[in-house]
């Protein structure tokens, strides 16, 4: 593509953040055009309802049909903010194929089809950015991909969803229940009304299959990445992990092991004195390791129209600077196809919260079981005794032992005739 000084900016979708993506081109276009070297012209806008009231957005510069934002010969980067799985992938491909560089906030797409839309832009000689698919205005991607490419990165640990975060600290400050939380959450706008992809684990999964691909250099799908939701962790569980020294949080976490790449979202036990067990509320942060720089981390809001327009639009300053120098691909992508280690092999610690009968003999059949499945304990504490009911709560937590020996004990001690439950189990960072 010849070096121009006019770019023109096509959008499919203009909801939260697309509105507020236009709202900046057509409003801050002077300083844009100084930082790109080129002016973002905004041509045309597809939505689905054209009756919808648009104050940010010129109604001449609507269309209902996304195929005139991505065949118009005159755009030259399409943005693709609409979301969900298809026909958003279908569109990105077909921009592709036509030869114009594409910005995406999906998530959805990115994570499961990441790699061969990468691989298809490199074909086609244009580039794909999607910053703004993880951590909203947090700069991850572009971290990954310029800042920190001179490492061996060991370890990416995230709290990548807000939702469950803001959920989590909720239960932590007042001792509320999940289901309270959440209603509160959903009234006060930070979770959706199916409020499934957030709570289940199944987001922050998704955002970690990017990470993980991009910061291992590995087809990382999201479908591989082992995920378990917050819905089971109970107020109690708070009180306890604080006499113990930890926060509960959910984690996602990817490392590089000589077995392959281990990902995973769960709720975890992290130690107090650890960076990620003060995040609070709706803002993310993710912790990176890496062989030359050592730790850092990266905090802000992973979500919102004005964070993740900041990253929209440094995507397209990034991208309308490469388009002038006429070089493409500053940095590329390359993915190796590393194995993903099944969640069994991971070699975890786990926290159990049982409540079992109050009488003697009971504590030792359940060490029995830990010493059969080699689980080797670190602490053991008798919490709580229930007078009527003559049980008593009764906590251990591990040190660390393959996830499948974990998960058993916790099936052979649930077993157990003076187990009344096993009432949380949850990973120690
Ligand atoms: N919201 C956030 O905080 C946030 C943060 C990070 C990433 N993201 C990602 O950004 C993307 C957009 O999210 P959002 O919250 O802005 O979504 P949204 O408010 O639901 O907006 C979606 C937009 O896409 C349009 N659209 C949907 N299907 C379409 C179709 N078939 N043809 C034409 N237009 C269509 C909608 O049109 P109508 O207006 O006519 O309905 C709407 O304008 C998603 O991939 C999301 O995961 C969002």
């Amino acid at each position: 593509m010849a070096a121009a000084a006019e770019l023109g900016v096509g959008l499919i979708g203009a909801g939260t953040v697309g509105a507020e993506v236009a709202d900046r081109l057509l409003t801050w276009a002077p300083a844009l055009r100084r930082r790109a070297g080129a002016g973002l012209e905004l041509r045309r806008v597809a939505v689905r309802d054209l009756g919808k009231t648009r104050p940010r957005v010129p109604p001449e510069l609507l269309t209902a049909d996304p195929h005139q934002v991505i065949d118009d010969p005159g755009i030259d980067i399409v943005v693709e903010l609409a979301g969900g799985e298809e026909p958003a992938r279908s569109w990105l491909e077909r921009a592709i194929r036509a030869r114009k560089h594409v910005v995406t906030a999906n998530k959805v797409v990115m994570a499961a089809h990441g790699p061969e839309l990468l691989e298809l832009a490199g074909e086609m000689d244009v580039d794909v950015y999607f910053e703004a698919a993880v951590g909203g205005g947090i700069p991850l991607i572009s971290t990954f991909k310029v800042d920190l490419a001179a490492n061996q990165l060991e370890r990416v640990t995230a709290i990548i969803n807000g939702t469950t975060n803001y959920m989590l600290c909720r239960m932590a400050a007042d001792g509320s229940t999940f289901a309270q939380v959440l209603a509160d959450a959903q009234r006060e706008g930070f979770a959706e009304a199916d409020p499934t992809a957030d709570v289940d684990g199944h987001d922050a999964a998704a955002k970690l299959a990017i990470m993980a691909s991009i910061a291992f250099g590995a087809r990382v799908h999201p479908r591989a990445v082992y995920c378990e939701g917050i819905r089971a962790v109970q107020p109690v569980d708070f009180r306890y992990a604080r006499e113990l020294g930890y926060a509960i949080k959910l984690m996602a976490s990817a490392e590089r092991t000589p077995r392959g790449v281990e990902a995973r979202v769960h709720p975890c036990m992290v130690p107090l004195s650890h960076p990620l067990a003060v995040v609070d509320g709706v803002h993310n942060a993710v912790f990176i390791e890496g062989d030359l720089v050592g730790e850092v981390l990266l905090q802000g809001l992973g979500a919102g129209a004005r964070p993740t327009t900041s990253a929209v639009i440094g995507d397209l300053i990034d991208l309308a600077r490469s388009i002038q120098r006429q070089v493409r691909n500053r940095a590329p992508f390359t993915f190796d196809d590393i194995a993903v280690v099944p969640m069994d092999e991971v070699t975890t610690r786990a926290y159990f919260r049982c409540r079992v009968a109050d009488r003697p003999g009971v504590l030792a059949q359940i060490f029995t079981v830990f010493g059969e499945e080699q689980v080797s304990i670190s602490s053991a504490i008798q919490k709580e005794v229930f007078e009527g009911e003559a049980s008593a709560e009764f906590v251990v937590t591990t040190h660390p032992a393959p996830d499948a020996a974990l998960r058993r004990t916790r099936q052979r001690i649930a077993a157990l005739e003076p187990v009344r439950a096993v009432s949380s189990f949850i990973r120690v960072l």
